[in-house]
């Protein structure tokens, strides 16, 4: 059998993982090897070479993956260059267009998946394809735990929309149309023509949402090839960015270079300003959080909080700011944003592509000021996460208010309750509920566990009458989560949920609320006796679950301040590796 030889330093073939299944001497070794035979590979052409899973959430379903499977080839060829055996898996797709209730139900499925694919097959190193929202955190929650080298391959934004010389923000436009729609603005012929308008390539959603906040975060971790983060899914630029990932997958296999050397404590004390410095989505704080649990650092809200005080916002990307991630990219892209905050980052850690971040970013210049501000110029002066505390959400609650109207952020108002989505859609512009834009509208049930999944459901829609006024934001809550392509008062996570007796489930229509983001307070202006009255009257609802993945989810999950990761995945223990003999 012909073995490559390894370069110098580094380990040999007998020392990869693989070389269990294909290497030694043995009845299962012989049939692994005639099993790649009827794959059609020679012995010659993956013998000794480090194996290299490609893990692929395209599919027909997912338009910010479809162009995934192309671009898996792209992949395959950096890893042949670089003397790897590269194999590709196609793993589960998390969509946040089409998969409901939402694809965070799936989200721990899916980091379970990547972890098992990783630890039963004969790989040595993983390339991860992801970025459409909740597949970042999930491929990266599963490879922490299973600990190989690794580089994430992010699937990158989809071109700007368009729509009669308007420049349109998937997800940020949808929202802002629809309402026009509602207010009576536009028609049904307006409409159709931004159906075709609003997306208008493969990628995920271009603005500062959920997905281009992730897939940043996972560059600042150093998980990706420099820049990658930002390249257009359908430039050259990301076909190239495959092809480099795929030949430094197989140099880290060789210096065995695993995830746990690069997710380290200062990869995610970096990833947190980062993200709030770009005014991202407030879904990294829940995701960020669980990532972090794998790498078994510790990430609190208090975290998210006290950086946010101390960093500006300065990337003005929508829906926080003007541009979108093509301009942003073109500006410098992820290392020009981190030069300009490289004095709040540990610049000596590695990534997957440097010895260092600080030689990383070496040479890293902002070509366009106004797209990426300078620290003295910011769009705002606090990061763009603000963490609440009070009676109505022990645990704490989050609110992107730089995305709100800032008449707003202090605010007492009376409540008008809605105990779950369907119910709040069905009569939200009833005018019998007497909602005024001094009302602050509350939404229940739809968590964790009540939702289930903790859907999108945050941004809960201005009723029509008050749009037709003109009215475009107002004080909402929810234990739900929102877009990061939304916008609005909208205060989200609240923790403990209603659906496990948290405060929520207590409030009643007519209650005072107070916001106040400037001393982080959220107040339910209830007595505690009155509360505990309610509290003793208060019954739990039945379990969402009967059976299957649903009653395992709600079984294991874990509150929104904790990250929902899954409790028996989040536990420190020994999995034992296969034996392949
Ligand atoms: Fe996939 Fe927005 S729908 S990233
Ligand atoms: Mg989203």
């Amino acid at each position: 059998m012909s073995i490559r030889k390894a370069p110098k330093h580094m380990r040999k073939p007998e020392q990869l993982r693989s070389h269990q299944w294909y290497g030694t001497d043995g009845l299962r070794t012989f049939s692994h090897r005639a099993r790649t035979r009827q794959l059609g590979y020679l012995p010659e052409e993956h013998l000794g070479k480090p194996v290299i899973a490609i893990l692929n959430t395209w599919s027909d379903i997912n338009p910010c993956h479809s162009h995934l499977r192309e671009r898996a080839q792209a992949v395959k060829r950096g890893v042949w260059q670089a003397g790897g055996f590269p194999l590709e898996f196609p793993v589960s797709t998390l969509s946040e267009t089409f998969q409901k209730p939402t694809p965070m139900l799936y989200r721990n499925l899916l980091a379970m998946e990547t972890e098992e694919l990783l630890r039963s097959y004969p790989v040595d190193g993983a390339v991860l394809m992801g970025g459409c929202d909740k597949s970042t955190p999930a491929l990266l929650m599963g490879a922490a735990t299973a600990d190989l080298p690794v580089v994430f391959v992010p699937a990158g934004p989809m071109l700007p929309g368009h729509w009669r010389n308007e420049v349109l923000g998937s997800g940020t436009d949808m929202w802002k149309y629809w309402d026009d729609k509602r207010a009576g603005l536009i028609g049904d012929c307006e409409l159709s023509e931004l159906e075709s308008g609003l997306a208008r390539s493969p990628g995920h959603c271009m603005t500062m949402g959920t997905a281009s906040t992730l897939t940043a975060a996972a560059e600042a971790l150093g998980v990706t090839v420099p820049g990658a983060s930002s390249i257009p899914a359908v430039d050259s630029g990301h076909d190239r960015m495959a092809a480099a990932s795929g030949l430094r997958i197989v140099e880290l296999v060789w210096q065995d270079l695993r995830l746990s050397k690069i997710l380290t404590r200062e990869a995610y004390e970096d990833a947190v300003p980062t993200v709030l410095a770009l005014g991202g989505s407030t879904n990294a704080v829940i995701h960020l959080t669980a990532m972090a649990g794998r790498s078994g650092v510790k990430l609190t809200l208090d975290d998210f909080d006290r950086i946010a005080r101390t960093v500006p916002v300065l990337a003005n990307v929508r829906p926080g700011g003007r541009y979108l991630m093509e301009d942003f990219h073109f500006a410098g892209g992820l290392p020009a944003f981190l030069a300009q905050i490289k004095d709040l980052l540990h610049l000596d850690r590695p990534t997957v592509a440097h010895a260092t971040l600080r030689e990383q970013l070496e040479g890293a210049l902002v070509h366009n000021p106004d797209v990426i501000r300078p620290l003295d110029n910011p769009l705002a002066e606090e990061g763009g996460v603000a963490v609440l505390r009070g009676n109505l959400c022990p645990d704490g609650a989050v609110i992107k208010h730089i995305a709100a109207e800032r008449h707003l952020l202090k605010h007492t108002g009376p409540a008008v309750v809605f105990d779950d989505y369907r119910t709040m859609q069905r009569t939200i512009n009833d005018p019998g509920l007497g909602i005024t834009e001094d009302t602050v509208l509350v939404l229940r049930g739809s968590g964790p566990l009540g939702g289930p999944g903790m859907p999108e459901y945050g941004m809960l829609p201005i009723p029509d009458h008050l749009l037709k006024k003109g009215v475009r934001d107002m004080v909402r809550i929810s234990d739900a989560r929102m877009s990061g392509t939304s916008y609005g008062a909208c205060v989200l996570h609240v923790a403990p949920e209603s659906y496990v007796g948290g405060p929520l489930a207590l409030v009643r229509t007519g209650d005072l609320i107070t916001l106040d983001v400037e001393a982080r307070a959220l107040r339910l202006e209830v007595g505690d006796e009155e509360l505990e009255r309610r509290r003793a009257l208060w019954q739990a609802p039945p379990p969402r679950y009967g059976r299957g993945y649903g009653a395992l989810y709600q079984e294991q999950i874990t509150q929104a301040d904790t990250g929902c990761d899954f409790r028996f995945l989040a536990q420190a223990g020994e999995v034992p590796e296969p034996y392949a003999g």
